[in-house]
Formats: structure tokens, sequence, C-alpha cells
């Protein structure tokens, strides 16, 4: 019943050895050491103010405020959105070690694998149908844009065929078969089952993950046309919300600043005019996830979207999802209704000139905000000069830091001729309000999630508090001491295990220790999903050591031997909601007596 483990122990162990836990999290995580752990801003939900600590000695991770936890392993597997093996391979790489290739591959796994075998095929094919005869209006069409050869060649940039088979049958030839290249979302699948090509006379934009694979594609139609794009649909490869186009150039071009677009061709032009820090999403607005990927890789954000009403509504929504990640936000607006890419052509040779001038220039949000709201106002009117001012305070509590404000505050009362002090004061009182209701609502937000994270593993818990708590207790005892765990496993059978979560994660450790195998949380991560290593993770944090361990392991097992004598799970499924509702509350109240 327990699933064979496709890497060998030996080499998790190896791995496990020379993998240093805050290291490998610090490339995506800015810790600052507290005590013996470490402490930093959770990568995998939004906060201020740092819940997410790494524990060298134990090597693992935990958030208290949104509950995830566990391995480096799977730190790596949620935040690069891997499966176990693509993991630890990645992690192998890191420390210069090979995992083995046989029988590594589940079923997945090889699927992904051949995806991203059959997207590489596909750019080149898409790239070298360019100098075909069939491909040279495309070419002509890409030089008319003024894009260099370079510049094509730099993003692979390249031409889908009209005819509907090209790229199938290539791909055929290749040995992939139609399944595959559907599942890549290369074809689609006609009525009568075969695929045809996805993509037919349009010019292709690959897009390339932060490890240089090709996860999918864009494809623009050189008429009117609509769509004016086709993109990749979501494929076991690709999350259109998760990625951004040209992160991979990007990221290391960065020094603390990515400037956002929203075309792939505004990224292009940017990059071949020299701001090599330019990305864009993937045809949709921009999301939590993708904010919390770019903080990744940088402080300051400058978004520089089309001027027209969408582009500043999608601009003001972008702001509500970058600051509250802590980034710096600005604002670039390219003057007479122009996209980036058409402000860089129209002033030719100075083009990469002007736009840097306009990047200068570019003020952060706040002042972006504030001309907003100030043009709306008659600001010769006393009245309206007070609304004005008033609805400035609200929006000015957004800024954070103390001097920041000061700043806007003085610029802002002499312009409109008040006392700077009596402004201040009304910020102020704004952002403390602000403040509060924020620390609320993340403490809130924060124990919502825990619990409902607990409550999606273990799904009986709350039936069943008492035995799941002494089960819980009775794991991390085993998990901390493996010398215990060996006594314990010879005295008890999984089934005095109550809740089945649990009773799964102990047959996963008598297993491993009757099998001399190790049960570290790294040991045991390849034999549960993510979100049930964040369950284990908490159970271990959650439970300090202990001074007699194996007194306290007994100590549970009584527990759990005196629980069985109770309700059992079935008959907790036959009994109506009433008298369940009735029993807990009677063992709440008789446990509350007991520590009385
Ligand atoms: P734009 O229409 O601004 O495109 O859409 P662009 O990149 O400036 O292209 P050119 O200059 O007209 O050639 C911005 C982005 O929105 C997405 C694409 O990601 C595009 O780059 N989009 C747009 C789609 O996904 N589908 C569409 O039909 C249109
Ligand atoms: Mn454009």
């Amino acid at each position: 019943m327990c699933k064979k483990l496709p890497i060998p122990d030996e080499f998790i162990q190896e791995l496990k050895a020379r993998i240093i836990i805050e290291d490998v999290i610090s490339s995506y995580v800015r810790l600052k050491k507290t005590g013996r752990n470490y402490m930093g801003l959770c990568p995998f939900h939004n906060e201020k103010t740092p819940s997410f600590s790494v524990s060298p000695e134990n090597g693992f991770f935990h958030c208290f405020g949104c509950g995830v936890g566990g391995d480096a392993i799977t730190f790596i597997r949620r935040i690069e959105n891997l499966d176990y093996v693509e993991a630890v391979k990645l992690l192998a790489g890191r420390v210069g070690m090979t995992v083995p290739e046989d029988g590594r591959d589940d079923g997945m796994g090889r699927l992904k694998t051949r995806i991203y075998e059959a997207n590489r095929e596909a750019a080149r094919f898409y790239h070298k149908q360019l100098y075909t005869p069939g491909g040279q209006q495309a070419l002509d069409y890409l030089r008319k844009r003024q894009l260099s050869e370079k510049t094509i060649i730099h993003f692979g940039l390249g031409y889908s065929p009209a005819s509907r088979f090209e790229l199938v049958n290539h791909l055929k030839s290749k040995g992939f078969s139609g399944s595959e290249i559907i599942s890549a979302n290369l074809a689609n699948q006609s009525k009568k089952g075969y695929p045809f090509d996805r993509f037919s006379d349009r010019i292709m934009f690959p897009i390339i993950d932060l490890r240089g694979n090709v996860i999918a594609f864009g494809g623009r139609i050189m008429s009117d046309i609509k769509p004016k794009y086709l993109n990749t649909s979501d494929t076991p490869v690709f999350n259109k919300s998760r990625n951004l186009f040209a992160l991979q150039f990007a990221k290391n071009k960065a020094n603390g600043q990515l400037i956002l677009v929203e075309g792939y061709m505004d990224v292009i032009a940017l990059h071949q005019a020299g701001f090599e820090n330019a990305v864009a999403t993937l045809g949709t607005a921009l999301t939590n996830e993708q904010a919390m990927l770019i903080k990744r890789y940088c402080d300051e954000v400058v978004i520089c979207y089309d001027a027209d009403e969408a582009g500043q509504k999608a601009t003001q929504r972008a702001i509500g999802i970058l600051r509250p990640t802590g980034l710096r936000v600005k604002v670039l607006t390219v003057p007479n209704g122009k996209d980036p890419d058409e402000f860089i052509k129209s002033y030719g040779e100075q083009g990469s000139a002007r736009f840097g001038m306009l990047l200068e220039k570019s003020g952060n949000d706040i002042e972006y905000r504030l001309n907003k709201l100030r043009s709306g106002f008659n600001l010769k009117s006393d009245e309206q000069r007070v609304e004005f001012l008033n609805r400035a305070a609200v929006l000015m509590s957004d800024i954070e830091n103390p001097v920041e404000r000061d700043i806007y505050a003085a610029k802002l009362s002499a312009e409109l001729n008040v006392e700077k002090s009596a402004f201040l004061q009304i910020v102020q009182r704004n952002f403390r309000r602000k403040e509060n209701k924020f620390k609320g609502e993340e403490q809130r937000r924060a124990a919502n999630e825990l619990s409902a994270v607990n409550d999606r593993m273990n799904t009986e818990k709350r039936f069943r508090l008492r035995a799941a708590s002494a089960e819980e207790a009775l794991i991390a005892v085993m998990i901390l001491n493996p010398d215990v765990a060996i006594k314990v496993v010879r005295r008890v059978n999984p089934e005095l295990f109550i809740t089945s979560f649990n009773r799964r994660i102990y047959d996963v450790l008598s297993d491993r220790v009757k099998n001399n195998r190790e049960i570290t949380l790294a040991d045991i991560s390849g034999d549960f999903s993510v979100d049930e290593m964040n369950s284990i993770t908490r159970i271990v944090i959650s439970h300090t050591r202990e001074n007699d361990p194996w007194a306290a392991a007994e100590k549970y097992i009584l527990m759990l031997e005196d629980e069985a004598q109770r309700l059992t799970p079935e008959q907790i499924e036959n009994s109506d909601p009433e008298a369940l509702n009735e029993y807990i509350k009677n063992k709440l109240r008789k446990m509350k007596d007991k520590k009385q």
C-alpha cells in the first residue's frame, strides 16, 4: 500500500546532507537571523510583518501566518510549482548532484517532460519558418516593426504556417504522439479526433520560464482579424497567472527595479532599446501570484501601461495588488496616448534616451494618484479645496514611511496654502486607522487560513478532537525521536489511529521504521503532497521536544487506547448531526472540568 519511492533513499540522504535550507530559501525570501531561526516575509501569502520562519537545526520552514511548512524539497515544490522528482532534481543541481535516471519518472513527471520537449521543438520549428518562402511576409512584418535580427533571435520569435498540419506533422516525425501534442496545447483536437495546429499564420512569441523551458506561446495575427493574440491555454507546465513574459531575461537585469508593461511587443521594444528589465503579464490582468514573483526580484516596479482608459484602470488595479507586497510602485505615463513600443519608435535614434527620461521622471504611485485626484476638483473654491485635502489625506495614509508622508504633506500644503501641521494631523489619523484595520484583518485571515488548511487535511479531527490531538502528539514524538519511534512501532497497530489522515502518516512512518529507513520531514516528504506536508510540519512544530519522550509517547498511546472505547468514525458518520453536536459539547465540557 505504501508507494515505492522513485528516488533511492541514499540519494535523498546525501542531498539532505548537502542542502542548507536557509540558503535554498534565501534565494526567494529575504531572511533575518533571530536567535536560532531565520524569519522573513512569507512568499506564500501577502503580509507586512514576518511570520515565516526557517529552522536550520530541523531543516524545515513554517509560516505561522498561513500555516504552510515543510522541508527544503517541499518548499521548492510549492514555490516553483514542481512535483517531487522535479524539485529533487532542481535541488540536486544546486549542490552538484545528478538524480539517478532509472525509474525516476512518474506519469505526470513524464508527461511534463514530453511537453517541454515538444514546446522546444515547436519553438525551433516556428523560428526556422521565418527563413522559408512561406515565412517571408512574417519576417517582413517583424522588420517593418523595426525588430533587429539580433532581437528576433534573442526572443526566439517565429512564424506558424497557415496550413493546419505542418507543426503536427513535424512533431510526429520527431516521435511525439498526437495526445502529447494536444496536451501541450500546440494542437486542438478535431471532431473526428485528429490533432490540428492551434496556431496558424501567426507571429509566434515563445514564453520561457526561469529555468529556460519553453512553457507556452503567444501568437499574433498580422491582419485585423480577432483575436489579435492567441495564447496557449493552461497546460500541465503552464499557468498564465504564475508567469511573466521575459522574466527569464529581466530578473538578471533588474538591479532593484522591474518595468511592467502590457504587451509582448512593448517588452521586446524596450529590451531592444536597452531596458532589459521590462516584463509583461500573459494576456490577463496582473495577479497576486505575479506580484509575489515580481517582489522576489526587485524592490521597485514601474507600471507603464497604455495611456487609454482601459490602461489607466488596469494601472489603478495593479497598484492595489503591488503595494500590499511592500514593493515601491511608480507609474510612468507615456505621452500622446502611445504605448512604450510606439513611443520609442516615434523618436527613432533618440527613442531609448527619451524613454530613459520618462523613466527618471516617473512619479511614484502616490504622486500619480494625487494628480488624478486633483484634476477632479476646482481648487479655487474653498469648499472643494477642503474636500480635496481630506481625500488626499486618505490617499496619503497609504504611505508607510513617515518621512515620505512629510514630504508630500509639505508639498501639498504649500501648494494649497494651508498649515502643514494641521494637514499632517489628518493624514496621521487616517494612517493609524488604516493600520489597525489592517492588523486585525491580517490576523483574522491568517487564523482562518490556518484552520482551513487543517480541516481540509484531517476532516475527522473536529469530531475526534482528543484522539486526533493524541495522534498528532505521538507522530511528533516519533519524528523528533527516531529511537522512540522504533518502540512505538513495536507496540502500536495502525488501527489504533482513529482519524484516517493521521493513520496514513503513521502507516508511512511505521513502514519506514520497519525497513530501517529514516523518518525526518525531509525523508518522508516524497510520500506526501505539499498540502499534506504543511499539516505534518505544523504537527511537528507545534510540539516541543519532550524531556522524557518515551514516557510522553506512552501517555499518548494510553489516551488513544482510551479513545478507542468511544464512538467509532462509522458510528459518528451514521449518527445524526444534532446528536453528534450534543456529544461533542458534553465532551468539551468534561475536558474543561478535568482541567479545573
Ligand atoms: P496590445 O493590443 O496592447 O498588444 O495587447 P501589443 O503587445 O501592443 O501588440 P501590437 O503592438 O499591437 O503588435 C497587450 C497584450 O494583451 C494580450 C497580449 O499579451 C498582448 O501583448 N492580448 C491582447 C491577448 O492576449 N489577446 C488579444 O487578443 C489581445
Ligand atoms: Mn503595441
